[in-house]
């Protein structure tokens, strides 16, 4: 049982014949990519709803660049196919997509800082909220930081294998959430 606090929002999205996930980080470039390209294929076969992902970062530094060599390295290694462009966030997402999923608490905050309404600050939940092991931690909440995917930018091939490995769960429970 999650704890996510919006339910009256959250659980009609799942009767949707489209649902819309939008992924934040910071630079677009490392953990969304990953996110992208996992929970696209663990979401491939649903039908109802059908998940459509895309992914941003609230930082411009890297607009129209690929993703990190060890980002890509490690989805692809790990099978899942996937090209991506590097976007800045816009305001107007929230107008776009059903979800906003932030990977680490200093993205939420930022989008909590861009949303204009109750309506906008439903759709803003963390990625890893998904994880059946995390599902209890309230982001607001002392232990909220372990709901945040370490920033691997710069790091070692390790940083981003463990990035992964997180997603990973993320994205099983979220497909879990949507058929449940
Ligand atoms: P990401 O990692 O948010 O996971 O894509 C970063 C990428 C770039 C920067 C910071 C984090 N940067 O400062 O350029």
């Amino acid at each position: 049982m999650h704890a996510f606090k919006n339910l009256d929002y959250l659980s009609p999205l799942r009767k949707q014949p489209v649902l819309s996930v939008h992924i934040v980080c910071l630079g677009n470039i490392c953990r969304s990519p990953i996110a992208n390209a996992v929970l696209l294929d663990a979401a491939k076969d649903l039908t109802t709803p059908k998940v459509k992902v895309d992914s941003s970062g609230t930082g411009a530094w890297h607009v129209g660049q690929d993703a990190a060599e060890y980002s890509k390295q490690v989805w692809q290694e790990a099978g899942y196919e996937y090209e991506h462009i590097a976007k800045q966030f816009k305001s107007d997402f929230f107008q776009k997509h059903d979800l906003i999923l932030a990977m680490d608490l200093s993205n939420r905050s930022n989008l909590l800082k861009f949303a204009q309404s109750e309506s906008d600050k439903n759709k803003i939940i963390m990625f890893t909220s998904f994880d059946p092991g995390k599902s209890q931690i309230d982001p607001d909440g002392k232990d909220g930081n372990l709901l945040s995917v370490p920033d691997p930018y710069g790091g070692s091939i390790e940083q981003f294998q463990s990035v992964l490995k997180i997603i990973e769960q993320a994205a099983t429970g979220f497909v879990t959430w949507v058929r449940s």
